[in-house]
């Protein structure tokens, strides 16, 4: 079992990368190889509509025919049977290198057709359970104010509609009330509640970071 994480912050070592590393960790505990990518390591952009993938007899196999930094990482997710993004929110939605990534690896898999069950004809050799952890700073009884709950599965079922192996809708998996500097009091940042905050950091973060284990060892689960 193959899984790979792809890491949608700017931030290593912050709370996504934290709790994607926590998830790759669940999955090693059930037996699978992991990867942890960073989006912004690469030099890539979203796609740019050649429609190479879309030619009469395209041999591109599901994968975009752009070649730059993010082409290793799109043949390795083909061949992994696990994929789990993770994000923190920008203004309501997931970062802007997490959608560009999302352009480039679906849209090459998703045929202009059907079968005659009316399912979308997708060029996937390899199936995949997905997952989505979003990591944001408002408390989550503001999740729903910001549509957030609707725009993480909204993301997730369209993974697994073009990637999915039909044993699950997909997971979301939320760490809401994040810490988000080092020292708060270097930043002009008076709405926060520092007390409150560390507080939410002390009692909630492990319990975060178990969920995202739990949901890697699941996710890699046989
Ligand atoms: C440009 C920017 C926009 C943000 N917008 C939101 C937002 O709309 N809602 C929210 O709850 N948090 C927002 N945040 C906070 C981050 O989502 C939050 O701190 C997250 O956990 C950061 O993840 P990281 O530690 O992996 O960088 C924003 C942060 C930045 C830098």
């Amino acid at each position: 079992m193959k899984a790979i994480f792809v890491n949608g912050s700017p931030r290593k070592g912050w709370n996504t990368h934290q709790m994607l590393e926590a998830a790759a960790e669940g999955a090693r505990s059930d037996g699978a190889e992991t990867e942890v990518v960073h989006l912004y390591d690469l030099n890539f952009t979203g796609c740019k509509s050649c429609f190479a993938c879309k030619l009469v007899n395209s041999k591109t196999n599901g994968i975009c025919a752009v070649r730059d930094d993010l082409r290793p990482v799109l043949e390795k997710i083909m061949d992994a049977d696990v994929l789990v993004v993770g994000s923190p929110i920008y203004y309501s939605h997931l970062t802007g290198e997490t959608l560009s990534f999302q352009e480039r690896l679906i849209f090459p898999v998703m045929h202009y057709g059907a079968d005659e069950n009316g399912n979308i004809i997708r060029d996937l050799p390899k199936p995949k359970r997905c997952g989505l952890i979003a990591t944001m700073n408002c408390p989550e009884q503001f999740m729903e104010r910001h549509r957030c709950p609707a725009l993480l599965e909204e993301f997730v079922g369209t993974l697994t509609w073009l990637l999915g192996d039909g044993s699950s809708k997909g997971e979301v998996l939320c760490a809401c009330d994040t810490w988000q500097f080092t020292d708060y009091s270097m930043y002009d940042v008076p709405m926060f509640d520092v007390e409150k905050k560390a507080e939410q950091r002390e009692r909630q973060w492990p319990i975060d970071l178990q969920n995202a284990f739990d949901m890697g060892k699941r996710l890699c689960e046989a």
